[in-house]
């Protein structure tokens, strides 16, 4: 090569004090990496220097060799140094950056609560699954010949009047917030095949008065069973199970002599309450009776082969008399401090 470097001390000493002015200045590994390859890899000024020691006189070779041999050393030795370095302070940082304070305490929101209608409405459910029975559903926006024509209200019925119904705009087309949840009756026995066991949990409306014992929107179970040879004693049964199941063994139904259109005999419903506070004691608790033979027939179903119970029971009076709540309105505003009360079990 003609322009080999000649190996003097000065060109060793600087090759060296480049190298090591290149490896203190290298801010970080990456910058140490290219400080490298230009200061001690191949084709650095002291590789070269190293190579010229093939041309030196041999008697000088043992010289030159110890002089670059320990410059080479010294420039390593000031790498690994460096690199050692710039290592652990790069771990450091990275240490941390990545520092989690495990003292600290974690953001956390409010748990929030179940509403307690939910969680009632659910053990209801439960309570009927248990026997075997399905669950249904229908709309809240019902078609008036579901709420009404098909459970045999009479046109004039004054149920539905504008003060008890929400008609809804154009009332031409006949919708009405449901009133109560027995449409469902109507619906199930149109759409399933008998016989017919099912729990209907649902929201229905009504323009009454916002207080402490009536909400405009609230929630009723509706029971329907059709089969051959139902009778009266059925229903009386289950519904004495379904009260020992939510209030306790001691508990009972009774029934009083009442009218519904779709259903004939019509009882009212009354429980008897072994834990009221202030003291046990019968309470009105909902609506039921044997289906109308007619609400058989608008739904197809000969009445002549099949009969059939149905009941109906407010969930926010249930709730009221088995969690002792005063006031109706606290289960319509929201407030989580009242479902909180309640935990996750009503
Ligand atoms: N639907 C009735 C009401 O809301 C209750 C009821 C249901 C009565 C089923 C008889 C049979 O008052």
């Amino acid at each position: 090569m003609s322009d080999a470097p000649e190996i003097t001390p000065e060109a060793v000493d600087a090759a060296v004090a480049d190298a090591l002015a290149a490896f203190a200045a290298a801010p970080d590994t990456a910058a140490l990496k290219a400080a490298r390859s230009a200061h001690s890899a191949e084709g650095s000024p002291l590789a070269r220097l190293n190579a010229q020691l093939r041309n030196v006189p041999n008697d000088q070779k043992a010289a030159f060799g110890k002089l670059v041999g320990q410059a080479r050393g010294r420039v390593n030795q000031a790498l690994a140094a460096r690199e050692a370095e710039l290592a652990a302070a790069e771990t450091a940082a990275k240490l941390e950056a990545e520092r989690v304070d495990i003292t600290a305490i974690a953001p956390r929101g409010r748990v929030g609560a179940r509403h307690p209608i939910s969680l009632l409405q659910e053990e209801i459910a439960d309570l009927f699954v248990g026997m075997g029975w399905e669950i249904a559903e229908g709309p809240e926006l019902e078609h008036e010949w579901f709420n009404f024509d098909a459970l045999n209200f009479a046109p004039d019925h004054p149920a539905r009047q504008m003060q008890d119904t929400f008609f809804v705009d154009p009332v031409a087309r006949h919708l009405v917030m449901r009133t109560h949840t027995s449409p469902v009756q109507v619906r199930s026995m149109l759409e399933r095949d008998v016989p017919i066991y099912i729990l209907c949990p649902g929201r229905v409306y009504r323009t009454d008065e916002f207080d402490a014992t009536h909400l405009p929107a609230f929630t009723q179970f509706e029971g329907l069973v059709i089969d051959k040879g139902i009778t009266m004693a059925h229903l009386k049964g289950t519904l004495d199970h379904a009260a020992k199941v939510l209030f306790g063994a001691e508990a009972k139904t009774r029934f009083r002599t009442n009218y519904f259109p779709f259903t004939e005999p019509s009882a009212e419903l009354d429980l008897w309450h072994p834990t009221f506070p202030g003291g046990a004691r019968w309470i009105e608790w909902g609506g039921c009776g044997m289906v109308n033979p007619n609400v058989l027939r608008a739904a197809g179903i000969d009445p002549e082969v099949y009969s059939g119970f149905a009941f109906g029971m407010g969930i926010e009076r249930t709730l009221m008399f088995r969690s002792d709540v005063q006031d109706m309105r606290d289960m319509a505003e929201g407030d989580v401090r009242f479902s909180e009360q309640f935990g996750m079990v009503v």
